[in-house]
């Protein structure tokens, strides 16, 4: 069956498309109120309207979390790792004393929200994807410092290209920050807004410095790569190891987590998680990259720190062989284009 037959597609530049919030038909609400959920809609209205003591807006008490659905060959429409972005969500929703979202209803929430919105899924071949947007949020009046009374789970989506500027492996670069973005016990490793707010002035001053995003260092020492600003960090060593950083306080991604399964088994480099000490090691990086499901995998050109920039691949402009090798099979898996050996795919009916 033709599935772009069946509904429409919208008439948008797909392959035009920034990573910028699109509003689409539908969106997905659901309430937990008195210890329980609602079943939850699919509704139309993409404002939410809360209580103006709702701890999400005073204390920052929400997490969110980030996928992408995209168009195989075949018309398929693809999910990928969802049933971990639900563990990830709970992790956080535990963290922040929020009520978990059964696995469930949120796989189900999602498979509704991106089919009610299949007219805007991108079509194979646009370079674009649907982004997945869930959010849990703490609505109901609370002055005090103690969790919210009511929860709202809600899923939007929206149309997307990527989010570095250039199609397909955009090349970046890093400005190390001096400011912090986690603590060692913190919610680095949970997908928090908090985190976020605090980040948006490194990222500002990374870009003064004309690099695309901020990089963190380790906030007791200020010695070992925690993280950039949106994605997870990984590296090529001139030894032949692929390594990236092991840290309390970064987001344990779900892209980097499929990297080093890749890089391990199809490319059989020794992969190791472990503190990596920028000053002392980086002459000895061959190739470094940021992966996430935003930035999918983005080679890293060059670095600032200590006042000057240090270039990591060749001019800093070029993509190096084994980031090309883990970009191709990693985004022909999540395309449809490969065989998924992994199981990671999850095909949402339409
Ligand atoms: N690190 C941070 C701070 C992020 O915001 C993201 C994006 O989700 C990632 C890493 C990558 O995680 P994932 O691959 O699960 O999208
Ligand atoms: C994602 O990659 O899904 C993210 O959440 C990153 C975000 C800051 C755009």
């Amino acid at each position: 069956m033709n599935l772009d037959a069946k509904v429409n597609k919208k008439d948008l530049n797909w392959a035009e498309l920034g990573f910028r919030y699109h509003k689409t038909d539908f969106r997905f609400s659901a309430v937990h109120s008195n210890g329980k959920w609602n079943d939850g809609e699919l509704i139309s209205d993409e404002i939410i309207a809360v209580h103006e003591g709702a701890p999400a807006i005073h204390y920052a008490q929400q997490c969110f979390e980030g996928l992408k659905a995209q168009t195989a060959a075949d018309g398929r429409i693809l999910l990928f790792r969802p049933d971990l972005n639900s563990e990830r969500l709970n992790l956080a929703a535990s963290r922040l004393l929020m009520p978990e979202v059964p696995r469930a209803m949120f796989l189900n929430a999602v498979a509704q929200t991106v089919r009610a919105n299949y007219a805007w899924v991108p079509p194979y071949g646009s370079g674009a994807s649907l982004y997945i947007r869930p959010m849990l949020i703490g609505i109901g009046e609370n002055l005090g410092l103690k969790p919210a009374q009511q929860f709202e789970f809600r899923i939007f989506v929206s149309p997307v290209g990527p989010y570095y500027k250039e199609a397909g492996l955009a090349v970046i670069s890093l400005a190390v920050s001096e400011m912090d973005r986690a603590a060692p016990n913190g919610t680095g490793c949970f997908k928090v807004g908090a985190n976020y707010a605090g980040g948006l002035l490194a990222t500002r001053k990374a870009q003064e410095l004309g690099a695309n995003e901020a990089l963190y260092l380790d906030s007791a020492q200020h010695r070992y790569i925690d993280e950039a600003g949106s994605a997870n960090i990984v590296i090529a060593m001139k030894d032949g190891g692929f390594v990236t950083p092991s840290s309390k306080a970064i987001l344990p991604s779900i892209t980097r987590r499929s990297i080093m399964e890749i890089a391990a088994q199809q490319l059989h480099l020794q992969t190791t998680e472990r503190p990596i000490d920028l000053r002392a090691e980086v002459a000895d990086f061959s190739e470094m990259a940021a992966c996430g499901t935003a930035a999918v995998l983005s080679p890293v050109g060059k670095i600032w720190f200590d006042d000057q920039w240090h270039t990591i691949f060749a001019d800093g402009q070029s993509v190096g062989p084994i980031m090309q090798e883990i970009y191709d099979l990693l985004v022909g898996i999540q395309k449809g284009e490969l065989t998924d050996q992994y199981g990671w795919l999850h095909e949402v009916n339409i």
